[in-house]
């Protein structure tokens, strides 16, 4: 590798990101150098250059799904070695905190806590990764404790999706709504990470999955996936009314897979009273306020959030891959578009213009 390595970085919001070089400061003893073979471009990163992001320090190395494999690690790492093949993920899993070890969630205190890092230098200026990663590098450092070790004959240009897209939508349906067998299950919103929450449904057995999206041409991939009804919303006179006609009176379980104060009302009000579950994935915009109808809540609907499909990243994650392996998921309705890293701002374009599901920068290193 050379001292040199590329880096995406956004600069404020200004619609695109710069490609720069720059160089990774010296490991530290619990941090891995990770080189990165493959990573997937995510609604949130690009919520960092088109405005809907507020908040965010620049300049940022964005990028927080990928996959690689292990260059050199730090002197205390001890769960890695160079040569593995890791995802590396956006909530860390420090395995000793109170969180950790109360089996409920997966959101580790470290995740609330500034870890501090700033490994990248362009010029001497120091700057963050997204997550504590910024995977649309050639190379990234990162804690030991965000790293997770997977497979090796997994195909990290294909599962590198798990990093966020396949953890937060499948880990949506099956972790945090636990949707069980002979469910009914409506998922708004079929980009990358509605996509596998449909996927998760389909596994855990659900019998009607009905995707919402307001772009037609999701409608193939969101077949592909395991939708049994498609619905545009702007096609139908009301929409609430249709969906609850196709559910019987209400569904048993709904995703919010858009971040649209709106939709997440809608998610709501689709689910049957007395039991209905909501799980929110979607990040709402600056700063947009949930709104509900009360009655929808005091008659017995609940609406729970997640981050990363309540999976824990270096313990469950892993066990996603070897379910790819035995043939379980699929993600290729899910990759729509295979670029390399300085056609990156092509990449976002194709996000927000729609037609673009999940596309995977590829990192050629033949150069060294
Ligand atoms: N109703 C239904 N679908 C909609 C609506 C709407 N009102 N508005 C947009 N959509 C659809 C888009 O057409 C698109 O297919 O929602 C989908 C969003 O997909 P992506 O842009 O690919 O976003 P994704 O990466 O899946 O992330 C979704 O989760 O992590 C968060 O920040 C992320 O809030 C974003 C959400
Ligand atoms: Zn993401």
């Amino acid at each position: 590798m050379s001292e040199f390595v590329r880096a995406a970085v956004a600069h404020g919001q200004q619609g695109a990101v710069i490609v720069e070089s720059v160089r990774l400061k010296p490991l530290g003893p619990r941090d891995v150098l990770v080189q990165m073979k493959a990573a997937g471009i995510c609604h949130s990163d690009m919520s960092f250059i088109n405005g809907e992001r507020s908040g965010a320090s620049y300049p940022l190395v964005l990028g927080h799904e990928g996959a690689g494999v292990v260059l050199e690690c730090g002197r205390e790492v001890s769960s890695l070695k160079p040569g593995d093949h890791v995802i590396p993920l956006g909530i860390p899993e420090c395995g000793v905190c109170p969180a950790c070890v109360s089996g409920k969630t997966n959101l580790c205190d470290e995740y609330f806590r500034d870890s501090g890092s700033r490994p990248f230098l362009l010029g001497d200026q120091a700057l963050r990764g997204f997550c504590d990663l910024g995977t649309f590098a050639d190379a990234i450092v990162v804690r030991e404790m965000q790293v997770a070790p997977i497979d090796r004959a997994a195909p990290l240009d294909v599962i590198c999706c798990l990093g966020c897209a396949g953890a937060t939508g499948l880990g949506a349906a099956l972790f945090t709504a636990k949707v069980e067998a002979g469910a009914s299950v409506v998922v708004f919103g079929l980009g990358g990470i509605g996509m596998n929450a449909v996927q998760g449904a389909r596994l855990a057995g659900a019998v009607k999955i009905i995707g919402v999206d307001t772009n037609p041409l999701r409608e193939t991939a969101a077949r592909a996936a395991g939708v049994t009804h498609f619905v545009d919303p702007t096609q139908v006179e009301n929409l609430l009314d249709h969906l609850r006609e196709l559910t019987d009176g209400g569904a048993d379980y709904s995703f919010e897979c858009v971040g649209n104060q709106k939709v997440l009302s809608d998610a709501v009000e689709c689910t049957r009273k007395g039991w209905g579950v909501t799980v929110m994935v979607g990040v709402l915009p600056g700063s947009q306020q949930i709104q509900l109808r009360p009655r929808a809540i005091l008659e017995g609907r609940r609406l729970m959030g997640s981050y990363l499909g309540n999976i824990k990243t270096r313990t469950q994650l892993p066990r996603l891959v070897d379910r790819f392996m035995e043939g379980d998921l699929s993600f290729e309705s899910l990759i729509s578009h295979r670029i390399a890293l300085q056609d990156i701002n092509d990449g976002f374009a194709k996000l927000a213009n729609g037609s673009a599901l999940r596309t995977v920068i590829h990192f050629d290193h033949a150069a060294g």
